[in-house]
């Protein structure tokens, strides 16, 4: 695991920027995994800077993000899919039709996962995950449970991560509690990852990820059997 200690969230935000644009220079028609929540912000804001300034094109660009929350209608303002385009896909070259995002209001939500995971694989797998990292330690919406999924599931929020969301909804009664997720095998099967890590909320779950020891009560640990993972962290989040 290679790790960047970044003094703030600004230059984590660029530096993150700096090696996901690395691999759109190198493939322009790579297929990227992307992350939702407020950690990444940054990093999109600077993508979409350095597209304007005709730095990058992601014009042969895929996406496919992680997450989506269930039940929900894309045209929420709490969607994932309402995120990224408000994010990034509205503030670049891409082509929508090249964004995927799981359908949070599909009728068949385990058919909609098995179709998502065949279409990760029928474009070539993913070139870099991004991932951010919740203060339990999960990735994407894979909680800490007794037993860890590894494909593409729908699955129950935990208590924490319902608290932690709910600053981005007028009460933690209104955040769904289900989610559909990209499960740990296919995050895996990235080529590349990079996780993005600030303040200090998330210290102690990466902390033990770092650690290097894998277990079911912190999901992110698995990323230690990963060969190519790049942790971009902020002081706060490294000190604590
Ligand atoms: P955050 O969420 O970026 O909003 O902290 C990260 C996550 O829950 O994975």
């Amino acid at each position: 695991m290679k790790l960047y200690i970044c003094k703030d969230y600004n230059e984590m935000s660029e530096k993150a920027a700096q090696i996901v644009g690395s691999v759109i220079t190198l493939k322009p028609d790579c297929v990227l995994g992307l992350a939702t929540g407020s950690t990444p912000v940054g990093m999109y804001t600077r993508l979409a800077e350095m597209n304007k300034e005709g730095k990058l094109d992601f014009a042969e660009v895929k996406t496919y993000n992680l997450d989506e929350y269930y039940p929900i209608k894309p045209t929420n303002d709490q969607s994932y899919r309402y995120f990224m385009d408000k994010n990034l896909f509205d503030n670049i070259n891409i082509d929508k039709a090249n964004t995927h995002v799981l359908n949070g209001e599909a009728a068949d939500p385990e058919a909609e996962c098995a179709a998502y995971d065949k279409a990760v694989e029928a474009a070539g797998g993913i070139d870099i995950q991004v991932l951010g990292i919740g203060n339990n330690g999960h990735i994407g919406f894979n909680e800490p449970a007794d037993k860890l999924v590894s494909e593409t599931h729908k699955t129950s929020l935990t208590e924490s991560t319902i608290n932690a969301n709910a600053r981005f909804f007028e009460s933690a009664n209104d955040v769904p509690r289900h989610a559909l997720t990209m499960g740990l095998a296919p995050i895996m099967k990235a080529k590349k990852i990079i996780m993005l890590v600030s303040g200090k909320n998330k210290h102690a779950a990466l902390m033990e990820m770092l650690s290097g020891a894998i277990t079911v009560t912190n999901p992110s640990t698995v990323l230690n059997l990963h060969n190519d993972v790049t942790v971009v962290c902020d002081e706060d989040a490294y000190n604590g």
